[in-house]
C-alpha cells in the first residue's frame, strides 16, 4: 500500500486526474489517494493557491501525482508550480520525450531526456521597478544548484545507458550565469568518462531539434531554457497530451505532465489523459513497481496502435472517460 498525495488541480485537470487514477487502479498496486486542492480553485475558495495541508500531505506521503495549476498572467497569485518545486526542494525537472507508436507526427525515432533544473534562473521570482518604466527580473544561478542537477543528469545517463549529455546554454551573453552552469556541468561530466558531453547555444539548439531531434539524448538546461524547450520537444511526439513529467527532490517526488489546465477545452470531456497517465507510469517507475508500469505504458501504446480511440488532439472523437477506459481495460 502507497500513500499518494493527488492534486487534480484546474482547468483539465479533474478530468484527467480521474482517468489517471482510474488507470493506476486498473495495475492492482495498492495506492491510497489523499486529495488536497491547490491552484486558482482553491485561491478562490480558501484564499491561498497552496493551503498549508497541501504541503503538510505532500511532505507526509514523499509522492504526488498532480493536475495542472492555473496561474494568472501578468498579475495575482504566484504560480503554485514554483512555490512547491522551491518549497519542497524538487530541484530535478525530468520529461522524457519519446516517440509514440501510431501517434502521426512529422518525427520518427525520437527518443531524448529534458533535465531541467527546477529551483532557480529567472524562476526565483525576484523582480522590482527600479524607476516607473524600468523593471528588473533578476536571474539566480548558484553553483550549488547547477552542480547538483549536472550529477541528477549524469546519474540518470548512467542508470539508464544513455550516451550523451548536452548542456544548453547562452554562455555567449550570459557569460557569467550561464558561464557558472557549465563551469559546474564540466566539473561533474569529468567523473563520467564514458558519457559523452557536449554544449550548444540555446539558440541553436532550437534549431537543431526542429531539424532532427533523434540526435539528441539528454539535455541538461537551466528552468527557463528547459521550460521553453520542452513544449517544443512535446512537439515531436504529438504534442502537450502526451508528454510527461516528473519533479524530483530528495526524498519527495511530484509527477505531473508538461501541459497546463487548457482553458479552451476544460471540462468538456476533450482532454488527452496520456500525458499524465505516462507521469503516473514514472510515479510507479518511481516506487520501483516497474512491471505495473510497463503494463500501463503498453496499454497506452496498445490503444495509440489501435487508434480507434483517440482523443481530438490526436485526431479523434473519443472522450478523456473512453480512453481512460479503453487503457484501463488493457492494464
Ligand atoms: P496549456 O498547456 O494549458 O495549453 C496549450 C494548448 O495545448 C491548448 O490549446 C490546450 O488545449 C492544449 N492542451 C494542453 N494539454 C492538453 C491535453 N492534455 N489534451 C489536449 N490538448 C491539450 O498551456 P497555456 O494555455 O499556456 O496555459 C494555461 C494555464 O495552465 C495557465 O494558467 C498556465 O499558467 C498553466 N500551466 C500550468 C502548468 C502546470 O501546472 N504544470 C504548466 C503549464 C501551464
Amino acid at each position: 500500500m502507497y500513500d499518494v498525495t493527488l492534486i487534480p488541480g484546474d482547468g483539465i485537470g479533474p478530468e484527467v486526474a480521474a482517468a489517471t487514477v482510474r488507470v493506476l487502479s486498473a495495475t492492482g498496486i495498492e495506492l491510497r489517494w489523499h486529495t488536497v486542492m491547490a491552484g486558482a480553485e482553491a485561491a478562490g475558495r480558501e484564499g491561498n493557491p497552496l493551503p498549508p495541508a497541501v504541503l503538510e500531505s505532500i511532505q507526509r506521503d514523499k509522492v504526488a501525482l498532480k493536475g495542472p495549476t492555473a496561474t494568472p498572467i501578468g498579475t495575482g497569485h504566484r504560480s503554485v508550480n514554483v512555490a512547491l518545486r522551491k518549497t519542497l526542494d524538487l530541484y530535478a525537472n525530468l520529461r522524457p520525450v519519446k516517440s509514440l507508436p501510431g501517434v502521426k507526427s512529422r518525427y520518427d525515432g525520437v527518443d531524448l531526456v529534458v533535465v531541467r533544473e527546477n529551483t532557480e534562473d529567472l524562476y526565483s521570482g525576484l523582480e522590482h521597478v527600479v524607476v516607473p518604466g524600468v523593471v528588473e527580473s533578476i536571474k539566480i544561478i548558484t553553483e550549488k544548484a547547477s552542480t547538483r542537477i549536472a550529477k541528477f543528469a549524469f546519474a540518470y545517463a548512467r542508470e539508464h545507458a544513455r550516451k550523451r549529455i548536452t548542456a544548453v546554454h547562452k554562455a555567449n551573453i550570459m557569460k557569467l550565469s550561464d558561464g557558472l552552469f557549465l563551469d559546474c556541468c564540466r566539473a561533474v561530466a569529468a567523473a563520467y568518462p564514458e558519457i559523452t558531453y557536449d554544449e550548444m547555444i540555446v539558440d541553436n539548439t532550437c534549431m537543431q531539434l526542429v531539424l532532427d531531434p533523434t540526435r539528441f539524448d539528454v539535455m541538461l538546461l537551466e528552468n527557463l531554457y528547459g521550460d521553453i524547450v520542452s513544449d517544443l520537444c512535446a512537439g515531436f511526439i504529438g504534442g502537450l497530451g502526451m508528454a510527461p513529467g516528473a519533479n524530483i527532490g530528495e526524498t519527495v517526488a511530484i509527477f505531473e505532465a508538461v501541459h497546463g489546465s487548457a482553458p479552451d477545452i476544460a471540462g468538456k470531456n476533450k482532454a488527452n489523459p496520456m500525458a499524465l497517465i505516462l507521469s503516473g507510469t514514472m510515479m510507479l517507475d518511481h516506487l520501483r513497481e516497474h512491471e505495473a508500469a510497463e503494463r500501463v505504458r503498453s496499454a497506452v501504446y496498445s490503444v495509440l496502435r489501435e487508434g480507434k480511440k483517440l482523443t481530438g488532439d490526436l485526431g479523434g472523437t473519443a472522450g478523456t472517460t473512453e480512453i481512460a477506459e479503453a487503457i484501463a481495460s488493457r492494464v
